[in-house]
């Protein structure tokens, strides 16, 4: 049995049938990473071919320029498994929560129709080349739709998760001043129906939004405004189902995500249209060795980058089956995950260590008389995963049959860059791996030299980088010179992630050396949460820490120096209630403590670091340089410890 350290290579059976199988590929690719990306972007369907493969203007540089391609061309009429093959297959299988309601397969034919009806749709209603779509939906195939129509006619959507608040949607469709607004009424959540639409209604006040096209989903009593919003079921009736594609210049805007920022501002990910195709087509291709009969369940939610790479756009592209799911993994039973594997028979299953962690908790009891016996890969990504969680999910789900690829990459990278190729390895437990071919990685000290073996740093991304990643962050060049491009000079990626390599290269991800926690896998900055909470009259000054949590890997912790008259569970409610309304339930904190003072150097920052070490049991260090030494004491009195 597989222990802790050891390393597992692929059967013969599965490296056998695998699409890249020869490590002889990092070396070929590495020889010039130009020309291997050219190679495959060449397999492609373009309009027109490019005219110079790669530019660097350091900060900047663009791929495939002069290029023109549309993205849907690309995954149907000119799929690369040829149309004929795919028209009557599965593309979307959508699994809804309620148990009772039967699940909804749509035939890459139905698929390619609806994108055109809607893309038509939108057409009609005034949308053009170039301009943005906010999408506010649920787990439904209408998501999906969505984002095809835009893609096909050239329109950026900005997808914004659906259980983020309302104020958190208003910021972004102010950001981008999008005209339109895709939701629905409502979705179903453990049970409960959300009623989506109240919180698109809120969100979209002082915005530019004019239209709201909203999708019927659970039939739940909305605010219905005649005079601004749409049925989308009314209005995709009338349009024809064939929709010419766009065009799109290789680097033209493709779609706008956001990921959350210092200051409670977000940062828009601008990514384009020709390097994010080639990369999220061949990452699939190769990570999750897609053939084509393989039905692929990544759990992100579409809002996320991995929802919008390898839920919806690497899956369509390599013609295979995708599946999504409306509800949670754990209701209402602890083995609907289980369950929902056998019932749609599926072979690739991709998830974050959060869950992994959650089935762990809920005991191998549980799953005992599954037998997984369709699976044949195992994916993990957006988080450190742990040796056990590791090991635990290779035995109950993958039954030490299935290789793991444990992903490293980020919003702004648009695809994966790290983790080890299934058909060659070797997987190690809590390793993400060797960077993909072509990718130029190290992992530097703070003087900018290369860390040795076994020696942490920072992970950087070297010239040409990959075709797929940002292109700068939107209305705010100086956020992406600064976040990226200044802790090593404008032509090194600072990726903000902490790492060190193994005696064979394997990179293990250590995690982030900025202000940023991963919560159950989603990106949260501190000081973003900080800015929520301080908009509470009362609170003088707030610290956020990230502090370990068993299952969701970490959790907020929320200081408040707080000056008024109120009893203090008043304000700890209140507190949550503006995490909740300014971010969404993701970001509720573990505790909010009620304190007299933070420590803080003599210079007045105050000191987190120390704050995160009253919870990991880590020596405190030299308080002595603080300003207010005796904080610390109250604190650990106000925590209990
Ligand atoms: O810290 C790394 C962590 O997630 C960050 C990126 O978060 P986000 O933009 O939300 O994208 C998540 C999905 C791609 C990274 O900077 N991260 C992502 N994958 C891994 C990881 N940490 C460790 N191992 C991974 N496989």
């Amino acid at each position: 049995m597989l222990k802790k350290g050891d390393l597992y290579y692929p059967t013969k059976e599965f490296q056998k049938r695998a699409i890249i199988s020869d490590p002889k590929i990092y070396q070929k690719a590495l020889k010039d990473p130009i020309k291997f990306w050219e190679k495959l972007a060449k397999e492609l369907f373009w309009f027109e071919k490019w005219k110079k493969a790669f530019e660097h203007q350091p900060p900047y540089f663009k791929w495939f320029l002069g290029g023109k391609i549309n993205i849907t061309t690309n995954i149907f009429e000119e799929n690369k498994l040829g149309w004929k093959k795919i028209k009557n297959k599965p593309a979307i299988i959508w699994e809804p929560e309620p148990t009772g309601e039967s699940s909804k397969i749509l035939t890459y034919e139905e698929l390619f129709k609806q994108v055109c009806k809607f893309a038509n749709t939108l057409k009609s209603l005034g949308v053009k080349k170039g301009d943005t779509v906010g999408i506010y939906l649920p787990m439904i195939p209408e998501a999906i739709i969505s984002m095809l129509a835009c893609a096909r006619i050239g329109a950026v959507h900005t997808v914004v998760f659906s259980a983020f608040s309302s104020q958190a949607l208003k910021i972004r469709l102010q950001i981008t001043e999008a005209k339109i607004l895709i939701t629905a009424d409502g979705y179903y959540r453990r049970g409960k129906i959300i009623n989506l639409k109240e919180s698109a209604d809120e969100a979209i006040k002082d915005t530019k939004v004019e239209k709201v096209i909203v999708v019927k989903r659970a039939g739940n009593q909305i605010p219905f405004d005649e005079s601004r919003d749409f049925w989308y079921h009314q209005l995709i009736e009338k349009e024809s189902d064939f929709c010419e594609a766009e065009k799109m210049d290789s680097e033209d805007l493709f779609f706008v995500l956001f990921t959350s920022g210092t200051t409670g501002v977000p940062k828009g990910c601008m990514h384009v249209c020709g390097g994010y195709t080639v990369q999220v087509y061949w990452t699939g291709k190769w990570i999750f060795d897609m053939h084509e009969n393989d039905i692929l369940w990544c759990t992100s939610d579409l809002g996320w980058i991995t929802g919008h790479s390898y839920t919806c756009y690497s899956p369509l592209l390599n013609g295979i089956t995708t599946l999504i799911f409306e509800g949670a993994p754990d209701w209402p039973t602890p083995d609907r995950w289980a369950q929902i594997i056998e019932k749609h028979k599926v072979t690739i299953f991709y998830t974050a260590p959060t869950a992994i962690r959650m089935f762990v908790k809920y005991g191998e009891e549980v799953i005992k008389n599954y037998k997984f016996e369709t699976l044949r890969l195992l994916g993990s990504v957006g988080e450190p995963i742990d040796e056990s969680t590791w090991l635990w999910y290779f035995k109950n789900v993958g039954k030490e049959r299935c290789p793991i690829v444990d992903t490293w990459w980020q919003t702004e990278t648009g695809g994966i860059l790290i983790t080890s190729l299934p058909g060659i390895g070797p997987f190690k437990p809590a390793h993400a791996g060797l960077p993909f071919p072509g990718i130029k990685i190290d992992i530097l000290d703070e003087k900018g030299n290369s860390c040795k073996v076994g020696e942490k740093g920072n992970l950087v991304i070297l010239p040409p980088f990959s075709p797929g990643m940002l292109r700068g962050t939107y209305k705010n060049p100086e956020k992406y010179k600064e976040t990226y491009w200044s802790q090593y000079g404008d032509k090194i990626y600072f990726t903000s992630d902490g790492a060190f390599k193994d005696e064979n290269g394997l990179i293990r991800i250590v995690g982030r050396v900025d202000d940023v926690i991963k919560v159950a896998g989603h990106r949260i900055c501190t000081g973003e949460l900080e800015a929520a909470v301080n908009l509470h009259e009362e609170i003088t000054e707030s610290a956020v820490v990230g502090v370990p949590d068993e299952i969701k890997g970490e959790v907020p912790m929320v200081f408040v120096v707080y000056k008024g008259k109120k009893r203090g569970e008043e304000v700890k409610n209140e507190v949550i209630n503006l995490i909740r309304k300014q971010i969404g339930p993701i970001a509720l904190p573990k505790e909010v403590y009620l304190v007299e003072d933070l420590p803080k150097t003599r210079s007045g920052k105050i000191m987190r670091r120390i704050l995160k070490r009253l919870f990991t049991g880590e020596e405190l260090g030299d308080l002595s340089t603080l300003a207010n030494p005796e904080s610390v004491e109250n604190i650990k009195k106000v925590i209990g410890k």
